[in-house]
């Protein structure tokens, strides 16, 4: 089943995050759905290190991929080098930017607004040169306390929704 009319045969395609949740979703679906389309996930998986508040760093794991049979690079978006690289590697017609510190509740503010904005930003600028369509994840987090869900009327109260209204913002 496909959600849209559009042909991704054929198509060079980025998952940044694509271990982790939806990331991983999006490749199954694109390999299923649209088998000559080239597809590259970027992520940083999983280690042993942990936030302060206990939580894992990253969370992407490779049975998240098993079975998948496109390429797969373990970096790190922070990683300017490593962008470069993709930016020279590749070119990319789609990028899903789904890679992030997608745990709400981590305190450490430095890590997260250069994780969830400023890479998004180096990302942003490959997807110009590249002239590919961007595709990124937002959040509800944005509104946080607000009592009305409307572009305006955020309202986060916390370094995560912050980071995803800023990311909003740039766009
Ligand atoms: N799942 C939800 O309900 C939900 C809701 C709203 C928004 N989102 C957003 O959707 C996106 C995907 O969410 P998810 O649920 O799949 O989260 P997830 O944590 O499962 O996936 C994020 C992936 O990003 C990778 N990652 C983290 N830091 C990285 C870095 N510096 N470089 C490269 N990779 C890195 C992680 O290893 C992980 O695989 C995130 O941007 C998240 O904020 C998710």
């Amino acid at each position: 089943m496909t959600y849209n009319d559009i042909n991704f045969n054929n198509k060079t395609i980025l998952i940044t995050g694509g271990a982790g949740f939806i990331g991983s979703n999006l490749a199954f679906y694109f390999q299923e759905n649209f088998p000559d389309a080239k597809v590259v996930v970027f992520d940083l998986f999983r280690s042993d290190a942990t936030f302060s508040n206990g939580s894992l760093k990253s969370f992407g794991h490779y049975k998240n991929l098993l079975g998948f049979h496109g390429t797969v690079i373990s970096g790190d978006i922070n990683d300017k080098i490593a962008l470069k690289d993709l930016e020279d590697s590749y070119s990319f017609d789609y990028i899903f930017h789904q890679a992030a510190i997608s745990d709400t509740t981590v305190q450490e503010q430095d890590i997260m607004m250069q994780t969830n904005i400023n890479a998004y930003e180096d990302l942003l600028k490959i997807a110009i040169k590249h002239n590919a369509n961007m595709i990124y994840a937002s959040s509800a987090a944005t509104y946080g306390d607000s009592d009305r869900f409307e572009v305006g009327y955020e309202q986060p109260n916390n370094a995560y929704g912050f980071s995803k209204v800023m990311m909003d913002n740039i766009t």
